[in-house]
């Protein structure tokens, strides 16, 4: 199994404390990795280190076999994360989730935008022309996930995506995750404190505790 992300003695310090301290990391391509652990055990803080947004204080990160210097060269474009609270434009759905597609000069294409909001379990029909406003907090979770999907991204980041879901919501992301490894070949990244959901759908969980991966 080829390994998307090999990562060696990466630490993070904020404030002159060791926040994050993992000495030997490797996510296999096409795995949903689950992550648990408890409040501040460092789990957003390895995804924003995965989605390269931000830089670890040491260690090295390889993407793809490739080791990755300031800003990820160029592979942040490979990787999105989502995180809990969901981040939509003041736009029609499909305006949201076309957007991703502009932004990389791609021309828009309705069937993309479709499928993505099918992969999410959002009937197109019914919701490609409501507004952001008149969605609820599941529906607007699962609209920014097709955001991001309709980019098939190479590897997705999600960070408590279910944790203000109803079962059924929690279902349709995992499914939705499911389907870009797939379809497309993604690797999966998904924190959760839901012990059960996480079984489901991880292939594995890796366990953290104050900073260090812990089993
Ligand atoms: N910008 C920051 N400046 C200083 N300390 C920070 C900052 N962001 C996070 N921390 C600290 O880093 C540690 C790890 O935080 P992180 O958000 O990664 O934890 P987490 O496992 O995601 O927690 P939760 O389950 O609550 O989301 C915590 O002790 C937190 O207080
Ligand atoms: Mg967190």
């Amino acid at each position: 199994m080829s390994a998307i992300y090999e990562l060696d003695n990466v630490r993070q310090v904020y404030a002159g404390r060791t926040v994050l301290d993992v000495e030997s990391l490797r996510i296999g391509e096409r795995r949903i990795v689950g992550v648990a652990g408890p409040n501040g055990s460092g789990k957003s803080t390895l995804m924003r280190i995965l989605a390269f947004l931000e830089r670890p204080e040491r260690g090295t990160i390889r993407f793809a076999g490739q080791v990755c210097a300031e800003n990820g060269n160029g592979v942040r474009r490979k990787v999105t994360l989502l995180t809990q609270e969901p981040y939509l434009l003041k736009r029609s759905v499909e305006g949201n989730v076309a957007y991703g597609l502009a932004v990389r000069g791609e021309p828009h294409d309705a069937e993309r935008v479709g499928r993505a909001l099918d992969m999410v379990g959002l009937a197109p029909e019914k919701f490609l022309r409501r507004s952001w406003r008149e969605l609820s907090g599941g529906e607007a979770q699962r609209v920014a996930l097709a955001a991001r999907l309709v980019l098939r991204p190479r590897v997705l980041l999600l960070d408590e995506p279910t944790a203000s879901l109803d079962e059924e919501s929690a279902k349709r992301i995992m499914g939705a995750a499911q389907a870009a490894r797939d379809d497309w070949g993604a690797t999966i990244v998904v924190v959760s404190h839901d012990r059960d959901w996480l079984g489901e759908v991880a292939d594995e969980t890796i366990r953290m505790r104050e900073g260090r991966i812990v089993s």
